[in-house]
């Protein structure tokens, strides 16, 4: 973990913005997978992370803004607990080292509640997305664990994006140690794409790199040569000639802290003419939009910029037509490019979406498009320096999409369906890096991983 420091001034910082009542964080629990001592890998809460710091189960870390306490509630291993686990810290030296010198059993958790709730405090905690979390919030407020996400407070929720959405350096630096490892993936990716390799191969060749580096991967990998599937996690094919690999995979450092990159890859690693046509399309999405960030442009900006560079690009290439601008307006590239530009990333990939994404990325005046395509986009507010996300635009060709729509005839005034299928083999090419707003501008995170056909060609030969 970062030093006390790092987690004090945070709680420092929450207790300025909240003033009244207490805040309650629930520690994330070992969550069985088959029976109950066989336990997924475990992964802390990423609220909890930041203001507390400690990557164990079975915690819960409570703030009081009237007499500005904070308290960690848990319990000491006993003697069994040492002979299967090995030996713990106390929750005392636990609490000391993210600053907190108060540390209580976990049965008093429930009384101290208990008196929070006769006293009519407020007591704020943040929408639990998993099910034994409910439970336990349920249980200590004697309220139906169905509600808990309903019945999460707001103003907790506004105040922690405000935080955590301006990254520290020390986030910043371990971000950077996140997509390094990351080019360690997809660069031996890159090398392994070859006709008649697995995709499973190279898919747990990777996963691999990203657990002996780091904490793991940042979400379950995407590595397919059917790219049209946005997140596509099944790895059960061969890879051929003809076709694409798309690599979208990043890695967790031990802090937890994500990487989120995306390449795709010729099998072979020679592009054809055609593959060659799209994927520059992308590729020039996907600079010219780094380019643009900075302070005040919004992502939803930069979003309809590589969106236009897209429609622009494949209607000199003959399969759209029409006015640009129109075009975009109507949707149209939505049929290509299906999804939005990017996210924001830091503790979560997507960060802090359990905390709801309408909450990070739009606000009273800036609201959610319903446009297909467009509603996709997760963040869509201009940028603040510390600001951290991704910038990932694709060009797909979704057969099921593309018969839906030639045959409903669907902006036919924007879409050459005919020259459609000379591309479709292609599947899909999406391009992802990770950017952080500076003061002025932006900066790429991170050791530059091939992306230029010139790049990806002489790593794969
Ligand atoms: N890794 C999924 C995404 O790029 O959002
Ligand atoms: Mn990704
Ligand atoms: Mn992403």
């Amino acid at each position: 973990m970062f030093k006390s420091e790092v987690y004090t001034k945070r709680r420092e910082e929450l207790h300025k913005k909240l003033q009244t009542g207490i805040a309650l964080f629930i520690s994330n629990t070992e969550a069985p997978m088959n029976y109950p001592d066989n336990t997924y890998h475990f992964r802390q809460d990423s609220d909890f992370l930041y203001f507390f710091g400690l990557d164990l189960p079975g915690l819960a870390g409570l703030m009081d803004f009237d007499s500005g306490k904070d308290r960690i509630f848990g319990n000491d291993f006993n003697m069994d607990d040492i002979i299967w686990m090995g030996p713990q810290p106390s929750v005392r030296e636990l609490a000391l080292k993210c600053g907190i010198s108060e540390a209580v059993p976990m049965a008093k958790l429930e009384v101290t509640i208990k008196d929070a709730l006769e006293k009519k405090r407020k007591i704020h905690f943040l929408p639990p997305y998993r099910a034994e979390t409910k439970m336990i919030l349920g249980s200590l407020l004697k309220e139906n664990p169905c509600q808990m996400k309903t019945m999460a407070s707001v103003d907790l929720i506004k105040a922690v994006i405000s935080m955590r959405s301006i990254k520290e350096k020390v986030e910043i630096d371990e971000i950077e140690k996140a997509v390094d490892i990351a080019y360690e993936m997809h660069v031996t990716a890159m090398k392994m794409c070859k006709q008649g390799v697995k995709e499973q191969d190279i898919f747990g060749t990777i996963e691999g790199i990203a657990l002996s580096k780091g904490g793991g991967t940042s979400f379950p990998i995407i590595l397919s040569i059917n790219g049209q599937t946005l997140h596509n996690h099944s790895h059960g094919n061969i890879l051929i000639k003809g076709r694409m690999m798309v690599t979208d995979a990043g890695a967790e450092t031990n802090l937890h802290y994500a990487s989120d990159i995306t390449r795709t890859i010729p099998v072979g690693g020679k592009f054809s003419e055609k593959q060659k046509n799209i994927y520059e399309i992308v590729l020039k999405a996907n600079t010219e939009a780094i380019k643009a960030a900075r302070p005040g442009i919004s992502n939803r900006d930069l979003h309809f910029m590589a969106c236009k560079i897209i429609t622009t690009e494949m209607k000199n290439l003959g399969l759209m037509k029409g006015n640009v601008d129109e075009a975009v307006a109507a949707g149209a590239h939505a049929l290509f490019m299906p999804h939005g530009l990017g996210h924001m990333m830091g503790l979560d990939v997507h960060d802090m979406e359990a905390l709801g994404e309408n909450f990070i990325g739009y606000n009273e005046e800036i609201k959610r498009s319903e446009q297909f395509g467009t509603a996709f986009l997760r963040f869509a507010l201009p940028y603040k320096p510390g600001h951290v996300f991704t910038v990932e635009p694709g060009c797909y060709f979704i057969p099921e999409l593309i018969e839906k729509w030639k045959t409903e005839g669907k902006f036919k005034e924007f879409i050459n369906y005919s020259k459609i299928d000379d591309y479709i083999s292609i599947g899909g090419i999406r391009i992802e890096d990770n950017v952080l707003i500076t003061d002025k501008g932006h900066k790429v995170l991170g050791k530059p991983i091939p992306k230029t056909v010139i790049e990806v060609e002489s790593i794969c030969s």
